[in-house]
Protein backbone atom coordinates (compact mmCIF):
# COMPACT_ATOMS: atom_id res chain seq x y z
CA UNK A 1 0.00 0.00 0.00
CA UNK A 2 1.34 3.37 -0.46
CA UNK A 3 -0.56 6.97 0.61
CA UNK A 4 -0.18 8.50 -2.74
CA UNK A 5 -1.94 6.13 -5.44
CA UNK A 6 -4.43 7.58 -7.53
CA UNK A 7 -7.30 6.15 -9.07
CA UNK A 8 -7.78 5.41 -12.94
CA UNK A 9 -9.57 8.68 -13.33
CA UNK A 10 -6.67 10.31 -11.63
CA UNK A 11 -8.78 11.20 -8.50
CA UNK A 12 -7.03 11.09 -5.02
CA UNK A 13 -7.72 8.34 -2.98
CA UNK A 14 -8.84 8.45 0.40
CA UNK A 15 -5.34 8.36 2.04
CA UNK A 16 -3.94 10.81 -0.61
CA UNK A 17 -6.47 13.72 0.43
CA UNK A 18 -5.30 12.75 4.20
CA UNK A 19 -2.39 13.75 2.99
CA UNK A 20 -2.94 17.10 1.50
CA UNK A 21 -4.66 17.61 4.74
CA UNK A 22 -1.81 17.28 6.75
CA UNK A 23 0.46 19.75 4.29
CA UNK A 24 -0.82 22.50 7.02
CA UNK A 25 1.09 20.71 10.23
CA UNK A 26 4.60 20.70 7.94
CA UNK A 27 7.91 21.55 9.30
CA UNK A 28 8.51 24.85 8.68
CA UNK A 29 11.19 23.24 5.96
CA UNK A 30 9.22 20.97 4.72
CA UNK A 31 6.50 24.18 4.05
CA UNK A 32 9.08 25.90 2.54
CA UNK A 33 9.51 22.76 0.11
CA UNK A 34 5.64 23.61 -1.17
CA UNK A 35 6.90 26.44 -2.48
CA UNK A 36 9.63 25.18 -4.73
CA UNK A 37 8.19 24.28 -7.96
CA UNK A 38 7.75 20.19 -8.47
CA UNK A 39 8.77 19.89 -11.76
CA UNK A 40 11.78 21.21 -13.43
CA UNK A 41 10.28 23.51 -16.23
CA UNK A 42 12.26 25.60 -19.37
CA UNK A 43 12.54 29.19 -17.94
CA UNK A 44 10.27 31.10 -19.75
CA UNK A 45 12.56 34.52 -20.91
CA UNK A 46 11.69 37.55 -22.80
CA UNK A 47 14.32 38.24 -24.86
CA UNK A 48 15.46 41.72 -24.68
CA UNK A 49 17.52 41.80 -27.91
CA UNK A 50 19.03 45.25 -27.71
CA UNK A 51 19.05 45.39 -24.46
CA UNK A 52 23.24 45.71 -23.21
CA UNK A 53 25.11 43.25 -21.64
CA UNK A 54 27.12 44.25 -18.83
CA UNK A 55 30.03 42.74 -17.17
CA UNK A 56 28.34 41.81 -14.04
CA UNK A 57 25.51 40.25 -16.30
CA UNK A 58 28.04 38.20 -18.37
CA UNK A 59 29.99 37.33 -14.63
CA UNK A 60 26.57 35.91 -13.31
CA UNK A 61 25.94 33.56 -16.33
CA UNK A 62 28.79 31.89 -15.78
CA UNK A 63 28.79 31.82 -12.32
CA UNK A 64 25.31 29.94 -12.24
CA UNK A 65 26.56 28.25 -15.09
CA UNK A 66 29.43 26.83 -12.85
CA UNK A 67 27.18 26.22 -10.07
CA UNK A 68 23.93 24.24 -11.46
CA UNK A 69 25.30 23.42 -14.79
CA UNK A 70 22.77 24.93 -16.87
CA UNK A 71 23.34 27.86 -19.07
CA UNK A 72 20.40 30.56 -18.71
CA UNK A 73 19.26 32.94 -21.42
CA UNK A 74 21.04 35.79 -20.49
CA UNK A 75 18.26 37.54 -19.95
CA UNK A 76 16.66 35.67 -17.40
CA UNK A 77 15.35 37.38 -14.20
CA UNK A 78 17.78 35.08 -12.22
CA UNK A 79 21.39 36.17 -13.51
CA UNK A 80 19.57 40.10 -13.47
CA UNK A 81 19.49 39.75 -9.49
CA UNK A 82 22.95 38.10 -9.58
CA UNK A 83 23.86 41.17 -11.66
CA UNK A 84 22.98 43.78 -9.11
CA UNK A 85 24.66 41.86 -6.34
CA UNK A 86 28.30 41.54 -7.95
CA UNK A 87 27.85 45.07 -8.77
CA UNK A 88 27.31 45.69 -5.21
CA UNK A 89 30.31 43.27 -4.47
CA UNK A 90 28.14 40.96 -2.69
CA UNK A 91 29.42 38.09 -5.03
CA UNK A 92 28.79 35.57 -2.02
CA UNK A 93 24.98 36.38 -2.42
CA UNK A 94 25.28 35.96 -6.03
CA UNK A 95 26.13 32.53 -5.47
CA UNK A 96 23.55 31.84 -3.54
CA UNK A 97 20.93 32.29 -5.87
CA UNK A 98 22.58 29.54 -7.60
CA UNK A 99 22.72 27.10 -4.67
CA UNK A 100 19.37 27.66 -4.00
CA UNK A 101 18.01 27.32 -7.47
CA UNK A 102 16.58 24.10 -7.93
CA UNK A 103 18.34 23.29 -11.53
CA UNK A 104 21.49 23.09 -9.22
CA UNK A 105 20.28 20.03 -7.03
CA UNK A 106 18.64 18.63 -10.47
CA UNK A 107 21.89 18.66 -12.51
CA UNK A 108 25.43 19.45 -10.62
CA UNK A 109 24.49 17.66 -7.27
CA UNK A 110 22.77 14.96 -8.62
CA UNK A 111 26.01 14.50 -11.49
CA UNK A 112 28.32 14.60 -8.28
CA UNK A 113 26.49 11.64 -6.65
CA UNK A 114 25.72 9.68 -9.36
CA UNK A 115 29.68 9.31 -10.41
CA UNK A 116 30.34 8.04 -6.90
CA UNK A 117 27.72 5.36 -6.91
CA UNK A 118 28.12 2.51 -8.79
CA UNK A 119 31.08 1.18 -9.97
CA UNK A 120 31.77 2.51 -13.54
CA UNK A 121 31.69 5.91 -11.61
CA UNK A 122 29.11 7.34 -14.61
CA UNK A 123 26.73 10.54 -14.15
CA UNK A 124 24.30 8.45 -15.91
CA UNK A 125 23.50 6.45 -12.83
CA UNK A 126 19.90 6.26 -12.41
CA UNK A 127 18.45 8.16 -9.33
CA UNK A 128 18.64 5.40 -6.69
CA UNK A 129 18.84 5.99 -2.66
CA UNK A 130 22.41 6.86 -2.60
CA UNK A 131 21.98 9.69 -5.14
CA UNK A 132 19.14 11.03 -3.70
CA UNK A 133 20.37 11.14 -0.41
CA UNK A 134 23.72 12.89 -0.93
CA UNK A 135 21.21 15.25 -2.70
CA UNK A 136 19.27 15.86 0.51
CA UNK A 137 22.24 16.29 2.81
CA UNK A 138 23.38 19.24 0.62
CA UNK A 139 19.91 20.66 0.19
CA UNK A 140 19.72 20.60 3.85
CA UNK A 141 23.22 21.34 4.78
CA UNK A 142 22.27 24.17 7.52
CA UNK A 143 21.30 21.21 9.58
CA UNK A 144 23.02 18.24 8.30
CA UNK A 145 27.25 18.19 8.20
CA UNK A 146 28.63 16.33 5.24
CA UNK A 147 30.03 13.78 7.97
CA UNK A 148 26.57 12.78 8.23
CA UNK A 149 26.93 11.17 4.26
CA UNK A 150 29.24 8.42 6.22
CA UNK A 151 27.89 8.27 9.69
CA UNK A 152 23.67 8.72 9.11
CA UNK A 153 21.14 6.39 9.51
CA UNK A 154 18.65 7.45 6.96
CA UNK A 155 17.89 8.02 3.53
CA UNK A 156 15.88 10.45 1.45
CA UNK A 157 12.41 9.32 -0.21
CA UNK A 158 9.70 11.38 -1.99
CA UNK A 159 7.92 12.92 0.59
CA UNK A 160 4.08 11.57 0.40
CA UNK A 161 2.87 15.03 1.39
CA UNK A 162 4.89 16.91 -1.05
CA UNK A 163 3.60 14.11 -4.03
CA UNK A 164 -0.09 13.89 -2.78
CA UNK A 165 -0.32 17.48 -3.07
CA UNK A 166 0.80 17.85 -6.59
CA UNK A 167 -2.27 15.70 -7.87
CA UNK A 168 0.03 13.85 -10.30
CA UNK A 169 1.74 11.40 -10.89
CA UNK A 170 1.93 8.86 -7.76
CA UNK A 171 5.11 7.28 -6.86
CA UNK A 172 5.37 3.65 -6.20
CA UNK A 173 6.46 3.05 -2.11
CA UNK A 174 5.58 0.03 -0.80
CA UNK A 175 8.25 -0.64 1.91
CA UNK A 176 9.14 -4.53 0.62
CA UNK A 177 8.41 -4.47 -3.24
CA UNK A 178 9.49 -0.59 -3.64
CA UNK A 179 12.50 0.52 -1.55
CA UNK A 180 14.09 -2.57 -0.38
CA UNK A 181 14.16 -5.22 -2.83
CA UNK A 182 14.01 -3.47 -5.79
CA UNK A 183 14.64 0.84 -6.97
CA UNK A 184 11.22 1.54 -8.11
CA UNK A 185 10.91 4.68 -5.83
CA UNK A 186 13.44 6.13 -7.31
CA UNK A 187 13.13 5.44 -10.97
CA UNK A 188 9.57 6.60 -10.15
CA UNK A 189 11.10 10.57 -9.14
CA UNK A 190 12.87 10.47 -12.32
CA UNK A 191 10.47 8.88 -14.66
CA UNK A 192 7.85 11.58 -13.70
CA UNK A 193 11.01 14.30 -13.22
CA UNK A 194 10.12 15.73 -10.09
CA UNK A 195 12.15 18.58 -8.80
CA UNK A 196 14.81 16.43 -6.11
CA UNK A 197 14.82 19.85 -4.23
CA UNK A 198 11.21 19.96 -3.78
CA UNK A 199 10.33 16.52 -3.30
CA UNK A 200 13.28 14.78 -1.08
CA UNK A 201 12.30 14.06 2.51
CA UNK A 202 15.00 12.55 5.24
CA UNK A 203 13.40 9.70 6.24
CA UNK A 204 15.06 8.02 9.30
CA UNK A 205 16.60 4.55 9.92
CA UNK A 206 18.12 2.65 7.01
CA UNK A 207 15.68 -0.89 6.44
CA UNK A 208 17.15 -3.85 5.44
CA UNK A 209 16.41 -7.21 5.69
CA UNK A 210 18.09 -8.27 8.99
CA UNK A 211 18.79 -12.02 9.06
CA UNK A 212 14.69 -12.95 7.39
CA UNK A 213 12.97 -10.12 8.16
CA UNK A 214 13.43 -6.21 7.20
CA UNK A 215 14.34 -4.21 10.11
CA UNK A 216 16.21 -0.97 10.51
CA UNK A 217 19.89 -1.67 9.76
CA UNK A 218 21.70 -2.07 12.95
CA UNK A 219 24.50 -1.03 12.20
CA UNK A 220 23.95 2.14 9.63
CA UNK A 221 26.94 4.37 7.74
CA UNK A 222 25.29 6.58 5.62
CA UNK A 223 26.09 6.37 1.97
CA UNK A 224 27.86 3.25 2.82
CA UNK A 225 25.33 1.10 3.90
CA UNK A 226 22.48 2.47 1.36
CA UNK A 227 20.95 -0.26 -1.39
CA UNK A 228 22.77 1.90 -4.07
CA UNK A 229 26.24 1.82 -2.92
CA UNK A 230 25.73 -2.16 -2.08
CA UNK A 231 24.02 -3.30 -4.86
CA UNK A 232 27.33 -1.86 -6.66
CA UNK A 233 30.02 -3.36 -4.37
CA UNK A 234 28.83 -6.20 -2.22
CA UNK A 235 27.38 -7.98 -5.12
CA UNK A 236 28.99 -11.09 -5.52
CA UNK A 237 32.92 -10.74 -4.39
CA UNK A 238 34.50 -11.02 -1.20
CA UNK A 239 33.06 -7.66 0.20
CA UNK A 240 36.53 -5.95 -0.49
CA UNK A 241 35.17 -3.76 -2.99
CA UNK A 242 33.45 -2.16 -0.43
CA UNK A 243 36.35 -0.90 0.89
CA UNK A 244 38.12 -0.03 -2.23
CA UNK A 245 35.39 1.94 -3.24
CA UNK A 246 34.58 3.97 0.45
CA UNK A 247 38.26 4.90 -0.31
CA UNK A 248 37.85 5.63 -3.80
CA UNK A 249 34.78 7.99 -3.55
CA UNK A 250 34.93 9.23 -0.14
CA UNK A 251 38.64 9.58 0.54
CA UNK A 252 39.50 10.33 -3.07
CA UNK A 253 42.22 7.63 -2.89
CA UNK A 254 42.59 4.63 -5.62
CA UNK A 255 43.42 1.48 -3.91
CA UNK A 256 47.05 1.84 -6.24
CA UNK A 257 47.32 5.29 -4.27
CA UNK A 258 47.54 4.07 -0.59
CA UNK A 259 48.62 0.14 -1.41
CA UNK A 260 51.68 -0.14 1.10
CA UNK A 261 52.90 -4.02 1.41
CA UNK A 262 55.44 -2.07 4.07
CA UNK A 263 52.59 -2.86 6.86
CA UNK A 264 51.93 -6.44 8.20
CA UNK A 265 50.33 -8.40 6.63
CA UNK A 266 48.35 -10.62 9.51
CA UNK A 267 45.14 -9.92 8.15
CA UNK A 268 44.96 -11.22 4.50
CA UNK A 269 42.68 -13.52 3.68
CA UNK A 270 43.16 -17.49 3.00
CA UNK A 271 42.03 -17.05 -0.46
CA UNK A 272 44.95 -14.98 -1.65
CA UNK A 273 47.56 -16.87 -3.17
CA UNK A 274 51.47 -16.23 -0.92
CA UNK A 275 53.12 -17.98 -3.95
CA UNK A 276 50.90 -16.81 -7.35
CA UNK A 277 52.33 -19.53 -9.94
CA UNK A 278 55.00 -20.32 -7.61
CA UNK A 279 56.30 -16.98 -6.85
CA UNK A 280 56.48 -16.04 -3.42
CA UNK A 281 58.10 -12.82 -4.35
CA UNK A 282 55.21 -11.86 -6.60
CA UNK A 283 52.87 -11.85 -3.49
CA UNK A 284 55.34 -10.16 -1.66
CA UNK A 285 55.77 -7.23 -4.35
CA UNK A 286 52.38 -7.09 -5.86
CA UNK A 287 49.25 -9.10 -3.68
CA UNK A 288 50.30 -7.70 -0.58
CA UNK A 289 50.70 -4.25 -1.55
CA UNK A 290 47.00 -4.12 -1.77
CA UNK A 291 45.75 -6.65 0.28
CA UNK A 292 47.38 -5.42 3.66
CA UNK A 293 45.36 -2.56 4.11
CA UNK A 294 42.18 -3.34 1.99
CA UNK A 295 41.58 -7.25 3.78
CA UNK A 296 42.04 -5.33 7.55
CA UNK A 297 39.22 -3.16 6.91
CA UNK A 298 36.93 -5.71 5.14
CA UNK A 299 36.11 -7.02 8.68
CA UNK A 300 34.01 -4.19 8.75
CA UNK A 301 31.55 -5.40 6.24
CA UNK A 302 31.88 -9.37 7.41
CA UNK A 303 28.10 -9.42 8.33
CA UNK A 304 26.73 -7.58 5.11
CA UNK A 305 25.59 -9.26 1.82
CA UNK A 306 23.65 -8.68 -1.20
CA UNK A 307 21.17 -11.36 -2.10
CA UNK A 308 18.66 -12.28 -4.69
CA UNK A 309 20.13 -9.84 -6.82
CA UNK A 310 18.19 -7.50 -5.19
CA UNK A 311 18.35 -6.69 -1.36
CA UNK A 312 21.10 -6.29 1.31
CA UNK A 313 20.86 -8.33 4.14
CA UNK A 314 22.97 -7.91 7.69
CA UNK A 315 23.03 -11.04 9.61
CA UNK A 316 23.85 -9.57 13.41
CA UNK A 317 25.43 -13.12 14.64
CA UNK A 318 26.97 -14.42 11.35
CA UNK A 319 29.64 -13.59 9.29
CA UNK A 320 28.60 -13.60 5.84
CA UNK A 321 30.24 -16.88 3.76
CA UNK A 322 32.01 -15.38 0.93
CA UNK A 323 34.61 -13.54 4.02
CA UNK A 324 35.74 -17.01 4.41
CA UNK A 325 35.56 -18.24 0.70
CA UNK A 326 38.18 -20.45 -1.10
CA UNK A 327 40.16 -20.87 2.50
CA UNK A 328 42.32 -24.41 0.93
CA UNK A 329 44.32 -21.09 -1.41
CA UNK A 330 46.56 -20.12 1.89
CA UNK A 331 44.83 -21.65 5.14
CA UNK A 332 47.08 -20.30 7.60
CA UNK A 333 46.04 -17.18 6.21
CA UNK A 334 43.33 -14.55 8.36
CA UNK A 335 40.22 -16.69 9.18
CA UNK A 336 37.67 -13.82 9.71
CA UNK A 337 35.36 -14.54 12.69
CA UNK A 338 33.21 -11.54 13.46
CA UNK A 339 33.06 -7.58 11.78
CA UNK A 340 36.44 -6.15 13.41
CA UNK A 341 38.97 -4.42 11.50
CA UNK A 342 42.54 -2.72 11.48
CA UNK A 343 43.20 0.42 9.81
CA UNK A 344 47.00 -0.36 8.87
CA UNK A 345 46.87 2.73 6.04
CA UNK A 346 48.51 5.17 8.52
CA UNK A 347 52.17 5.27 7.38
CA UNK A 348 54.10 7.68 5.49
CA UNK A 349 52.02 9.11 2.92
CA UNK A 350 49.44 7.46 3.62
CA UNK A 351 49.56 9.03 7.63
CA UNK A 352 49.80 12.22 5.96
CA UNK A 353 47.00 11.82 3.06
CA UNK A 354 44.39 10.40 5.47
CA UNK A 355 45.18 12.66 8.58
CA UNK A 356 43.28 10.22 10.91
CA UNK A 357 41.77 11.73 14.00
CA UNK A 358 40.53 8.46 15.79
CA UNK A 359 40.41 4.92 16.72
CA UNK A 360 42.19 3.00 13.76
CA UNK A 361 40.50 0.09 14.89
CA UNK A 362 37.08 -0.94 15.70
CA UNK A 363 34.21 -2.99 14.84
CA UNK A 364 30.98 -3.04 12.06
CA UNK A 365 30.62 -0.64 9.33
CA UNK A 366 29.15 2.28 11.45
CA UNK A 367 32.72 2.65 13.10
CA UNK A 368 34.42 2.03 9.28
CA UNK A 369 32.56 5.25 8.24
CA UNK A 370 32.75 7.25 11.39
CA UNK A 371 36.83 7.16 10.94
CA UNK A 372 36.37 8.06 7.15
CA UNK A 373 34.05 10.39 8.23
CA UNK A 374 36.89 12.13 11.13
CA UNK A 375 39.70 12.04 8.72
CA UNK A 376 41.36 14.97 6.92
CA UNK A 377 41.43 13.07 3.81
CA UNK A 378 37.41 13.09 3.84
CA UNK A 379 36.77 17.18 4.11
CA UNK A 380 39.54 16.85 1.27
CA UNK A 381 37.91 14.76 -0.91
CA UNK A 382 34.60 16.60 -0.55
CA UNK A 383 36.66 19.53 -1.56
CA UNK A 384 38.25 18.10 -4.74
CA UNK A 385 35.26 16.89 -5.95
CA UNK A 386 33.07 19.74 -5.48
CA UNK A 387 35.89 22.05 -7.10
CA UNK A 388 36.26 19.46 -10.07
CA UNK A 389 32.57 19.79 -10.60
CA UNK A 390 32.20 23.27 -10.06
CA UNK A 391 35.71 24.53 -11.81
CA UNK A 392 35.95 21.60 -14.54
CA UNK A 393 39.89 20.56 -13.44
CA UNK A 394 41.23 18.64 -10.67
CA UNK A 395 43.03 20.47 -8.46
CA UNK A 396 47.00 20.87 -9.63
CA UNK A 397 49.41 18.91 -7.22
CA UNK A 398 50.41 22.59 -7.27
CA UNK A 399 47.13 23.65 -5.02
CA UNK A 400 47.53 21.16 -2.76
CA UNK A 401 47.94 23.90 0.18
CA UNK A 402 44.83 25.44 -1.05
CA UNK A 403 42.81 22.05 -0.85
CA UNK A 404 43.96 21.50 2.67
CA UNK A 405 43.28 25.69 3.66
CA UNK A 406 39.80 25.25 2.24
CA UNK A 407 39.15 21.92 3.96
CA UNK A 408 40.12 23.23 7.21
CA UNK A 409 37.36 26.37 6.49
CA UNK A 410 34.71 23.51 5.61
CA UNK A 411 35.05 21.56 8.37
CA UNK A 412 35.05 25.07 10.80
CA UNK A 413 31.64 25.67 8.92
CA UNK A 414 30.12 22.84 10.56
CA UNK A 415 31.33 20.76 7.18
CA UNK A 416 28.31 22.73 5.31
CA UNK A 417 28.22 21.33 1.51
CA UNK A 418 26.21 24.17 0.22
CA UNK A 419 28.46 26.82 1.81
CA UNK A 420 31.12 24.85 0.23
CA UNK A 421 30.11 25.38 -3.41
CA UNK A 422 29.56 29.03 -3.28
CA UNK A 423 33.26 29.18 -1.72
CA UNK A 424 35.13 27.01 -4.16
CA UNK A 425 33.16 29.00 -7.01
CA UNK A 426 34.41 31.98 -5.50
CA UNK A 427 37.75 30.86 -5.29
CA UNK A 428 40.59 32.63 -7.55
CA UNK A 429 41.84 28.89 -8.22
CA UNK A 430 38.35 28.32 -10.38
CA UNK A 431 39.06 30.78 -12.46
CA UNK A 432 35.55 32.35 -12.51
CA UNK A 433 36.39 35.62 -11.82
C1 LIG B 1 45.97 -3.05 -7.23
C2 LIG B 1 45.55 -3.71 -6.02
C3 LIG B 1 45.55 -5.23 -5.97
C4 LIG B 1 46.60 -6.07 -6.23
C5 LIG B 1 48.01 -5.70 -6.60
C6 LIG B 1 46.08 -7.41 -6.06
N1 LIG B 1 44.76 -7.37 -5.69
FE1 LIG B 1 43.59 -8.99 -5.30
N2 LIG B 1 41.99 -7.76 -5.16
C7 LIG B 1 42.01 -6.39 -5.22
C8 LIG B 1 40.66 -5.89 -5.15
C9 LIG B 1 40.24 -4.42 -5.21
C10 LIG B 1 39.81 -7.00 -5.03
C11 LIG B 1 38.29 -7.01 -5.00
C12 LIG B 1 37.82 -7.12 -6.43
C13 LIG B 1 36.32 -7.24 -6.59
O1 LIG B 1 35.65 -7.79 -5.72
O2 LIG B 1 35.84 -6.82 -7.65
C14 LIG B 1 40.69 -8.17 -5.04
C15 LIG B 1 40.22 -9.46 -4.94
C16 LIG B 1 41.04 -10.56 -4.85
C17 LIG B 1 40.57 -11.91 -4.61
C18 LIG B 1 39.13 -12.34 -4.42
C19 LIG B 1 38.54 -12.60 -5.76
C20 LIG B 1 37.10 -13.08 -5.64
O3 LIG B 1 36.19 -12.27 -5.94
O4 LIG B 1 36.90 -14.22 -5.20
C21 LIG B 1 41.68 -12.71 -4.60
C22 LIG B 1 41.70 -14.22 -4.38
C23 LIG B 1 42.83 -11.87 -4.87
N3 LIG B 1 42.41 -10.57 -5.00
C24 LIG B 1 44.11 -12.33 -4.95
C25 LIG B 1 45.18 -11.55 -5.38
C26 LIG B 1 46.50 -12.07 -5.70
C27 LIG B 1 46.90 -13.53 -5.62
C28 LIG B 1 47.24 -11.00 -6.09
C29 LIG B 1 48.67 -10.98 -6.60
C30 LIG B 1 48.93 -11.80 -7.75
C31 LIG B 1 46.41 -9.82 -5.99
N4 LIG B 1 45.18 -10.20 -5.57
C32 LIG B 1 46.84 -8.55 -6.25
C33 LIG B 1 43.13 -5.60 -5.34
C34 LIG B 1 44.39 -6.07 -5.64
Amino acid sequence: MTTSRFDMKGIATRSALFAVATVGLLTPQMTMAQAEPLFIVAPTVKPEPNAPISAQRTQAHKLFRAITGVSLPIDDSRLKSMEALIAQNKSRDAAKIATNDALFYQNKVRDMAARMANRDESYRTPLNDFIATFVGVVRDSDTTSAKELLTGNFTYQADPAVIAAAGRPAIRMDETDDLVQSNNHYDDIRSNNYALKAVLKRVNGQRVLVDNAIANMPDPAGLITTRGFMQAHADAGTNRRLVEYSFRQFMCAPITDWADGTMPDDRVGRDVDRAPGGSANKYLTSCKNCHTGMDALRGAFARVDWINNNRIRYTPNQVSGKLNRNADQYPAGFATANDSFVNYSNSGRNKDAFGWRNNLSGTGMAAFGRMLADSQGFSRCMVKRVFESVCKRAPAEAETAAVRAMADDFERDNYHMRDLFEVVALRPECGLN
